[in-house]
């Protein structure tokens, strides 16, 4: 099932909507193991930067075949060997990577439907002990120039709502990305 209004935009706007250094840095890969994960992965906007800042293995998924064949090539432009592209429809089949074995997931952009516990499910799955889930969104606070309507955008409450039964903890890291989008990062119980 592809997630309701998530069709991309050009690719160059798509990339425009985010300060890609901030979110990265706010991910602080460095104390990250792998592999990386990031589940709908559209142009690669983030799978890209974030393949280029690690010498591990980055997995990237999404269900439109035009978006995988995009961040292959962006992956390829940007001399990287590191990034796995699949097509896959994670709300129906899942990862089909093996459980406990990924440092951070990435859930960006793709929470904006009822079943999204489905998506985090998932992500718990493919966690090691201590793996990081980070999600964005997009505010709902403020006027954005883009973004699914805002009655379907989750908050923090919706998505801490959503992981009932997971050992996910929300620490506390949480943060506006401006100029439009806002994060929080939950980590696995070992
Ligand atoms: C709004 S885009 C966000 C892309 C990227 N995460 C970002 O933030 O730049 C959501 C992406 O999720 C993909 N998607 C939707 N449903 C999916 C599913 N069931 N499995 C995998 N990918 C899906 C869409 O094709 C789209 O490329």
């Amino acid at each position: 099932m592809k997630v309701f209004d998530s069709g991309m935009p050009a690719e160059a706007y798509w990339n425009s909507l985010f300060d890609i250094p901030l979110i990265t840095g706010w991910l602080n890969l460095n104390g990250i193991s792998e592999p990386i994960v990031e589940i709908g992965c559209g142009y690669g906007t983030f799978t890209i930067p974030i393949a280029g800042k690690t010498s591990g293995k980055v997995y990237a998924f999404d269900i439109e075949p035009a978006m995988v064949e995009c961040t292959r090539r962006n992956a390829e432009m940007a001399g990287l060997s590191n990034v796995k592209v699949l097509v896959r429809d994670v709300i129906e089949g899942g990862s089909g990577l093996e459980s406990g074995t990924a440092g951070l997931v990435l859930l960006f952009n793709i929470l904006h439907f009822n079943d999204r516990r489905v998506l985090l499910q998932e992500a718990y799955r493919i966690l090691k002990p201590k793996g990081i889930v980070a999600v964005i969104h997009w505010r709902k606070d403020i006027d954005t120039p883009r973004g699914p309507i805002v009655e379907s955008r989750p908050d923090k409450e919706m998505i801490l709502d959503s992981l009932k039964g997971l050992d996910l903890r929300f620490g506390g890291n949480e943060r506006i990305l401006e100029p439009y989008h806002w994060g929080i990062q939950l980590t696995k119980l070992e």
